[in-house]
């Protein structure tokens, strides 16, 4: 079969996945990008693991028939919950070339060489945290780090209704950073685990007490694909390369992307698709 060459897909639950490919761009901006946010059924933090793993699988085959062959989870929820099941019983059925990738692995891959207390915070949704993935995943790689985790229900509804730098916000933000630090006092390394609370940070360091280091998980993931395409020549061979960035969207487009410049720096055009 004669090989033709496509974008990299990068998707999340609606909005956050744009401070990944933010990054991604940065780091790696000759490859091509399609980003699909499925905003009509965000978000997906709340919701249970048959139903992200259903909703992320839609979007994954729908990027695979765009052409993507690989295809990154820009989003913690989905990661957490559809990840291991696409890539055990989903892509085994489909082309031996395609790939998905999530956000957890990278950012437990590097957590515990940026603790000096050994002691790390994971603030994510509820779905990211009931599944406990931090845990396992940080501690298959650094096992006398000890993880603590906080969910945060509230922070992406705030970040996907623009609230996130109104006086509102402060409580919940407040809330939960006390909540986390009162588990374990001696953490001194925070991770965002959920690719939309970046659009939080300046609340969040606010809250914080100096010497706490927060970390977004954008350049961790852009390190981490820059390292598995250095090591993966096959799948960078398949990758296309003009620099071309496209944008879908599940819900409505005008409203993607008057929000979208907020997490991606910079203006957009974005298309309207359906995944069912
Ligand atoms: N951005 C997603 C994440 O990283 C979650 C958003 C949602 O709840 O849909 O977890």
């Amino acid at each position: 079969m004669e090989q033709v060459n496509a974008p990299i897909g990068v998707f999340d639950s609606g909005y956050g996945g744009l401070t990944i490919l933010k990054e991604l761009e940065s780091s790696l901006p000759n490859y091509d990008y399609l980003y699909l946010g499925d905003n009509a059924r965000a978000p997906y933090g709340s919701r249970s693991f048959d139903t992200v793993y259903q909703y992320t699988l839609e979007a994954v085959k729908w990027l695979f028939e765009q052409g993507c062959p690989l295809v990154i989870l820009a989003c913690n929820t989905a990661s957490a919950k559809a990840l291991r099941n696409i890539q055990q019983k989903d892509l085994p059925g489909m082309e031996p070339y395609r790939r998905v990738l999530g956000v957890i692995r990278p950012t437990a891959e590097v957590a515990g060489n940026l603790t000096q207390s050994q002691h790390v915070g994971i603030l994510g949704t509820t779905g990211t945290i009931s599944s406990h993935s931090y845990m396992l995943e940080i501690n298959k790689f650094f096992p006398s780090v000890k993880v603590t985790q906080e969910a945060c229900p509230m922070w992406v509804p705030l970040v996907e209704n623009n609230e996130y730098n109104k006086p509102g916000a402060d409580y919940f933000v407040q809330q939960h950073i006390e909540n986390l630090l009162q588990k374990d006092p001696d953490i001194d390394t925070l991770f965002l685990a959920c690719t939309h609370y970046p659009l939080l940070l300046d609340k969040i360091r606010k809250y914080i007490p100096e010497g706490i280091r927060v970390f977004d998980q954008g350049k961790i993931v852009a390190d981490s694909l820059m390292d598995y395409l250095a090591r993966h020549p096959e799948m960078k061979n398949r990758l296309s390369a003009n620099a071309s960035r496209i944008f879908a969207t599940t819900d409505h487009v005008a409203a993607f992307e008057s929000q979208a410049s907020a997490f991606y720096g910079k203006a957009i055009n974005a298309t309207r698709i359906d995944l069912v």
